[in-house]
């Protein structure tokens, strides 16, 4: 009996790579790809990465509001998070979020329940598409 492979992840964590401060020169090394690449280094051994893929995306249209992370999943609320620093509190708390968002049956997300670095911060959130 031959093992099944598992099934694709159902949900996205979006960080935006090319993010970085106002003023920062253009050759700067990018805000967005640090953070890009602390979340990634934790998603290679995170529990969840089977429900939660991570995404580098070049520009999610919050450029002012450096670093931006969003979440999408089906039929749910996608958000988008503005403000975020470059840390390494903020990559292990973008996941601790996406694990809650992927357990969530709405995908609601109350302040108070997530984590600290992203109690403030949300640029959009948009509901689910419709049938
Ligand atoms: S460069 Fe990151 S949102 Fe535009």
């Amino acid at each position: 009996m031959s093992e099944q492979p598992p099934s694709p992840p159902t949900h996205t964590l979006h960080i935006c790579v090319t993010c970085r401060p106002k003023g920062a020169p253009p050759d700067a090394v990018r805000d967005g790809r640090l953070l890009f690449e602390a979340v990634a280094a934790l998603h290679a051994d995170w529990p969840e990465r089977h429900q939660v893929a991570l995404n580098g995306v070049e520009c999610m249209s919050g450029c002012d509001r450096a670093c931006t992370v969003a979440l999408s999943g089906p039929g749910k609320p996608s958000y988008l998070f503005c403000d975020k620093a470059p840390t390494p509190e903020t990559a292990a708390a973008a996941l601790d979020l996406a694990a809650q968002y992927a357990a969530s049956d709405t995908g609601v997300l109350m302040r108070g329940e997530r984590p600290a670095p992203f109690r403030s911060g949300i640029l959009a959130k948009i509901p689910p598409s419709t049938p």
